[in-house]
């Protein structure tokens, strides 16, 4: 606990002992952090890549909408971005969009300029920089046609700048530099705003039309493996409506996972092993999961 003070001392921002992580998922799972902090600015992240690694103290960036918490949490510290959520616009269409952006306040603020290249992602809930890092996508287009560039603060406390040429994009994933993602530069183009709205709109409509978005979830459990999507292979194996405790396989949507109530992670990682296993045995298909999975059983 002691390394752990040092790791926070001089934060401008907010530091919480003990948080429980289930406050900050989207699946509404998740036993606490050490610490949380939500740094006030750049530079309180600078200070606290710094203070972490010289404590030997790992870092582990929530964004918290693609995530799975374990039940007993995340050792060392977690930082939650939410108070990064500055958006500049550049020259040549370039938006700057801290990493705590969240994906439908930056595609608002796109609609408003008239500018398109993020109406793929109208319905994520994440961060940009969550985004970025997991080079999010949906069938009309991923992250890694928008990225220009991103702002790193690394292992050192040193802020880098990272073009996208330098990043290694690939389904559902990216290789970057090893650091915090504080900022990225999208490049997007000018487009109609009528237009650009009538995509996002009818966007929103068909995940509200197809997806369970009323319940807390953490988005697709598993990515699509091939041409068959996940969701279909789910629901021809007759596993939707299936339930462990409070985690249910969506009605909805097959590639769901819904918290009905108190679900703990332990059953949502057992309905996810008996969902992959019913697949494999019916389809011969093994499933690879999209969310992440992180902290201690
Ligand atoms: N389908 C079924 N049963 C189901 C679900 C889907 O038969 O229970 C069928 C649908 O009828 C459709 C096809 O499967 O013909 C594809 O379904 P959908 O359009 O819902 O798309 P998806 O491939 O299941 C992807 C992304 C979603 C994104 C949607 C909409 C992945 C893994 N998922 O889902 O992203 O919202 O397209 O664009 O790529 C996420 O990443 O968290 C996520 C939810």
């Amino acid at each position: 606990m002691r390394d752990l003070r040092a790791v926070v001392a001089g934060i401008k921002g907010t530091v919480k002992f003990h948080a429980p992580l289930r406050d900050y998922t989207s699946f509404k799972i998740g036993g606490p952090a050490d610490v949380l902090v939500e740094p006030a600015d750049v530079e309180d992240v600078c200070r606290l890549a710094r203070q972490a690694t010289a404590a030997k103290v790992p870092i582990f960036v929530i964004g918290g909408t693609n995530l799975l918490v374990r039940d007993k949490g995340i050792r060392g510290v977690v930082v939650s971005l939410s108070r990064l959520r500055a958006i500049r616009d550049e020259p040549h269409h370039v938006v700057y969009a801290e990493g705590g952006v969240g994906m439908p306040t930056l595609i608002g603020h796109a609609i408003r300029r008239s500018l398109s290249g993020l109406e793929w992602a109208a319905g994520i809930p994440g961060t940009v920089a969550g985004c970025v890092v997991m080079n999010a996508g949906t069938r009309l287009g991923d992250m890694q046609s928008a990225v220009k560039a991103v702002r790193i603060v690394d292992p050192k406390g040193r802020i880098v700048e990272c073009p996208a040429s330098r990043i290694e994009f690939s389904y559902r994933r990216a290789k970057l530099p090893k650091g915090i993602v504080v900022g990225v530069w999208l490049q997007l183009k000018p487009g109609s705003r009528q237009e650009i709205e009538r995509v996002v709109k009818d966007y929103l409509r068909y995940r509200k039309d197809t997806q369970p978005l009323t319940l807390p979830s953490a988005g697709c459990v598993f990515k699509n493996p091939g041409k068959e999507p996940a969701g279909k292979l789910i629901e021809a194996a007759g596993l939707k409506g299936m339930r462990i405790g409070d985690a249910q396989v969506s009605e909805k949507h097959g590639n769901f996972i819904v918290n009905c109530g108190r679900a703990r992670a332990a059953d949502v990682l057992a309905l996810i092993k008996k969902v992959g296993r019913e697949v494999e045995r019916r389809t011969g298909v093994t499933l690879e999961l999209e969310l992440k999975v992180v902290g201690e059983a």
